[in-house]
């Protein structure tokens, strides 16, 4: 038989969905089979220290972070390991890294850096996908180019809405522009965010203001979208490297006016149909958008591709709405339950996840990084 993997699952972070990663962590470590791999629990607090060992996800939900299990991951190359910050602890040897963190530093590029330094494979989207993903504007621009249908938007730097505040006629005019371009109702969006955090809808110009003074507390640079009016809200999972799959799509029935925190994670609030009642041209349609954002971004492993869909008589208006480099990752999330719809199962999923992590990191370490090393430099 062959050895078992070392997997350190890595939770938790300094983000704003903090909590929704461990319960994500949690379902990730149950059906990590065990014959196969050793699991490696590792929380990052919310300060951003980490911690690693079989109670810290324990630890972290009750914010409890004894010293000695504080740890680190270096950047050398050659390590390959977590070390304990203690001096004589025991260092553990690490196979693949399933980064199950949403959000901030760990959706954004920001550990798939780190874990490029360290040169261990890691599950999911490399540095510029995670980035791109996290980035609801770099995403739209990207897609834009590429002729992929998006709802129209614009955006403003926090800087700019402190100074147009600053005069009221400039103020009043630039309102009066955004309203008869995108007109109410509009979205307002960080261009970082996730879990709707930040995110409202502005019916009128009062909330308008409201809403983007609050997107400007998360982020530095603020998106405005047109309101896609009853639009369905469509989701498929990806899954691949080179060559793709996309599951069946799914519909989420937000139960508030929009799908925002409380509607995603607090239980059994919104719904779910697997598979959406769409024509089979319009799922087609919408897989084929998914698979073309995917290799657009440049994304590995895993991805879930989030529409808008607008019926117009018996046109389908479809819009991407947005990507998810790691999405929720409980039993009951969208990009489990779709593949378990479409015939892969939870366990299967992670097993093929690692996979693709492996051949992924073997395909990039067959990359050349020397050139003229002849000694010309000496
Ligand atoms: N342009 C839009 N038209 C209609 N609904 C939208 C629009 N943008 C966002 N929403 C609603 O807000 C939710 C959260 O927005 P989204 O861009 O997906 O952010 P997040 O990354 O936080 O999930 C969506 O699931 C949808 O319900
Ligand atoms: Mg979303």
């Amino acid at each position: 038989m062959s050895k078992k993997l070392n997997i350190a699952v890595i939770f938790g972070g300094r983000s704003g969905e903090h909590e929704v990663s461990l319960v994500s962590a949690e379902s990730v470590m149950k059906h990590l089979d065990q014959e196969k791999y050793n699991v490696i629990p590792v929380g990052i607090t919310k300060d951003g220290a980490w911690i690693a060992g079989k109670n810290s996800l324990k630890l972290l939900k009750n914010n409890e972070i004894p010293k000695a299990l504080k740890t680190i991951l270096t950047p050398d190359a050659t390590n390959k390991a977590l070390m304990p910050i203690d001096q004589g602890g025991l260092a553990s040897k690490i196979d693949v890294v399933f980064p199950v963190l949403h959000g901030t530093y760990g959706e954004d590029g920001a550990i798939q850096g780190l874990l490029e330094l360290a040169n261990i494979p890691y599950v999911g989207c490399g540095i510029l996908s995670s980035a791109v993903g996290m980035d609801k504007l770099a995403q739209k621009i990207m897609c834009s180019a590429e002729k992929i249908l998006v709802p129209d938007w614009l955006w403003l730097s926090r800087k700019e809405w402190h100074w147009f505040k600053q005069s009221k006629s400039v103020f009043k005019k630039w309102l009066t522009e955004v309203e008869k371009r995108l007109n109410y109702p509009m979205f307002v969006k960080p261009a970082n965010s996730g879990s709707s955090v930040g995110i409202s809808k502005a019916h009128n110009r009062q909330e308008l203001i409201k809403a983007i003074n609050l997107a400007a507390r998360y982020d530095r640079r603020i998106i405005i979208e047109k309101g896609i009016e009853k639009a369905m809200e469509v989701e498929v999972s990806v899954l691949g490297n080179d060559k793709p799959e996309v599951s069946l799509p799914g519909q989420i029935l937000p139960s508030n006016e929009f799908y925002d925190y409380d509607a995603k994670y607090v239980a059994g609030k919104s719904k779910t149909i697997i598979p959406a009642p769409l024509p089979d041209e319009v799922t087609r349609k919408v897989q084929e958008i998914a698979m073309e954002v995917f290799k657009l971004l440049d994304c590995a492993g895993m991805a879930r591709a989030d529409f808008l869909l607008a019926k117009n008589g018996r046109h389908w208006q479809i819009y991407f709405s947005e990507l998810n480099t790691i999405p929720g990752f409980t039993s009951i999330s969208m990009y489990p339950k779709l593949w378990q719809a479409s015939g892969v199962p939870y366990k299967k999923l992670l097993d093929i996840l690692i996979r693709l992590a492996l051949e992924r990191h073997h395909e990039k370490s067959a990359l050349s990084t020397t050139y003229r090393t002849s000694g010309w430099y000496k």
